[in-house]
């Protein structure tokens, strides 16, 4: 465990937002039977579904995603933002979430809380992982991209292997509670994709209402909303200079950076490790 993170319960973690106090916080934390939780491995949509999750909570309010930074809006469980703002915030609340089904509050397990799982091609999620590793100085340097790719598959990193992440949240226990969603949907239909997130949480929205929540969350409309594009972190922790944090916004951004060589590799170590799960992405 280098200086920029912390070990919580084997699950590596940056230590910039993550504390003993956050992640107590996160142990204690009482989970209400209609809070929604979109729970992704990192880079595959979070912020996306920090801007898309509250006004399909609202009635179609886009009051907040044009107000309050993505962070508190739809704050991480396990980040210090949560304490300070998930006990005023209304409820039904969006809350968002890095971690594994394994280390959820225990009153999770028992709550009737919906869960949004957003997955992403893991080929692009490291891409836009590696860049975000050198623009964010809490994060350690990622070195080459090669490095960088055998250290993901090694798991020898912060949010631990991808494929560890996807298996734990198909927990048959989660029944109906929970929704899979692809970053690659979201890109091709994301209409769709929403009328699909509002049946799931038994919600509705006006014609007119879901068309703003839609253009609202396109790339290029978040890219200029300041409340969601990062650019208010102070450049000495997030430089929007080296990498924007809303980088490309789409799929297949893997094919510039893998070698035919490190992708056969990387295909042939996630392919082993999702064997026998029936699993199946758009990608493979
Ligand atoms: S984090 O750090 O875990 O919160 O990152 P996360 O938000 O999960 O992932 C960041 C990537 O999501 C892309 N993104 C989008 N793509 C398309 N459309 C929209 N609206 C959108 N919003 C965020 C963002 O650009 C990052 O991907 P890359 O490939 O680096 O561009």
């Amino acid at each position: 465990v280098s200086e920029f993170n912390l070990l919580y319960k084997g699950f590596l973690l940056p230590k910039l937002a993550h504390t003993e106090e956050s992640l107590q916080y996160l142990e204690n934390f009482k989970v209400k039977d209609d809070d929604v939780f979109a729970v992704t491995y990192p880079k595959s949509g979070t912020t996306w579904m920090q801007n898309i999750l509250p006004p399909l909570l609202n009635g179609g309010d886009l009051t907040p995603v044009q107000t309050v930074p993505n962070w508190d809006r739809a704050p991480w469980l396990e980040e210090i933002r949560a304490a300070v703002v998930l006990e005023e915030r209304p409820s039904p609340r969006a809350i968002v979430s890095h971690m594994p089904y394994r280390l959820m509050p225990s009153s999770f397990y028992k709550s009737k809380a919906k869960v949004i799982y957003v997955a992403r091609n893991p080929k692009d999620v490291i891409v836009s992982s590696y860049h975000f590793h050198k623009m964010a100085s809490f994060l350690e340097d990622p070195g080459t991209f090669d490095d960088f790719v055998n250290k993901f598959l090694s798991g020898e990193i912060v949010f631990g292997k991808w494929s560890d992440h996807i298996k734990s949240w198909r927990n048959p226990e989660l029944k109906d509670r929970i929704l899979y969603v692809t970053y690659e949907e979201m890109l091709q239909d994301l209409r769709g994709v929403l009328c699909r997130m509002l049946k799931f949480l038994g919600r509705e929205l006006s014609t007119e209402a879901l068309d703003r929540v839609v253009s609202n969350s396109t790339f290029k409309n978040m890219k200029t909303n300041k409340m969601s594009n990062y650019t208010m972190v102070p450049q000495e922790i997030m430089d929007n200079n080296k990498s924007a944090f809303l980088r490309k916004g789409v799929a297949g951004d893997w094919k510039n950076f893998f070698s035919p060589e490190l992708d056969a590799k990387f295909t042939a170590v996630i392919r082993e490790e999702m064997k026998g799960t029936n699993i199946k992405f758009p990608w493979d």
